[in-house]
């Protein structure tokens, strides 16, 4: 299928991106879920992947950090580079690359252990904290980063993750994922199980992350890809079809299917 990649922002087009993604290809044993997917994602900017169910949008977010590493029958082509290094050279080390990526899922997922633990557990494995004070000061600025410590400072070792409520869960995970400093967050439909005011908690934590982060977001709620993408990535079986401004997408998209997607006739 012929892809369309429309001019981007004149001020995105500057910066050096943080993510090159070039033809990129995946196959689960013979099903071939990824077609020669091509994109740029660059600093302090907000993607949207949007697309019927099934079209790959998960499949393409877990090629970003190397997820599918472990799952047998995955057979990846093409080139990721991350600040202009190739993901997959073999003198990459998974954990320490995956390190780089913040991952937030659909479900808040939280670990069974106390607010205080959910953050700095991973912190400690990677060895990014010296002593007690600094680590204090991490869960604190991943907290406050994830408007969750002015709410929940004086229960840090007092409450576990799983006794809190939907939305503040969801934001513990998304404090969880800032907590080995990430350049790039990963979001597989973090608004897809919580209720509306959550929901606007999480998109407001997105634009505000925005700053220090680039972002990659699947949503099945156009409405929120319009609230927050710069750009707008649509998928369909397996290609990416169109990728373009948000605005650009949402008014006058160039392929009928993206048209028709996001007009809410299928999907
Ligand atoms: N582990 C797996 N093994 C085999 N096939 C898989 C696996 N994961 C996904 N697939 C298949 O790959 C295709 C793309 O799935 P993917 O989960 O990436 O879609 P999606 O766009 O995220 O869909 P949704 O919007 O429903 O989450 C689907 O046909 C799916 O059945
Ligand atoms: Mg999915």
């Amino acid at each position: 299928m012929t892809q369309h990649f429309p001019m981007i922002d004149y001020r995105l087009a500057n910066a050096a991106p943080e993510l090159e993604v070039r033809n990129l290809s995946l196959w689960y044993e013979s099903k071939k879920a990824l077609e020669d997917v091509s994109f740029d994602l660059h600093p302090s900017e907000l993607l949207a992947f949007i697309g019927p169910s099934g079209c790959g949008k998960s499949t393409a977010l877990k090629c970003l950090n190397r997820m599918h590493d472990d799952t047998p029958g995955v057979r990846i082509e093409g080139e990721i580079l991350f600040r202009q290094k190739d993901a997959y050279a073999r003198d990459v080390d998974p954990p320490e690359y995956r390190r780089h990526f913040g991952w937030v899922a659909q479900k808040p997922n939280p670990f069974p252990a106390t607010i205080y633990r959910n953050v700095s557990y991973g912190p400690q494995i990677h060895g990014l904290t010296s002593g007690k004070a600094d680590l204090d000061e991490l869960v604190e600025s991943c907290l406050r980063q994830a408007h969750l410590w002015e709410e929940l400072k004086d229960v840090l070792h007092k409450k576990d993750g799983t006794e809190l409520s939907g939305g503040q869960q969801q934001r513990l995970c998304v404090a969880r994922a800032l907590s080995t400093k990430p350049e790039i967050l990963l979001m597989d439909e973090p608004t897809g199980s919580i209720d509306p005011i959550a929901t606007a908690k999480i998109e407001e934590l997105m634009i505000s992350l925005k700053q220090d982060h680039a972002i990659v977001v699947i949503t099945h709620s156009m409405m929120e890809a319009r609230r927050v993408a710069d750009r707008v990535a649509y998928f369909h079986l397996g290609n990416l079809l169109e990728i373009g401004p948000t605005e650009q997408m949402f008014t006058a998209a160039q392929t009928r299917e993206a048209r028709s997607f996001i007009a809410g006739k299928f999907g």
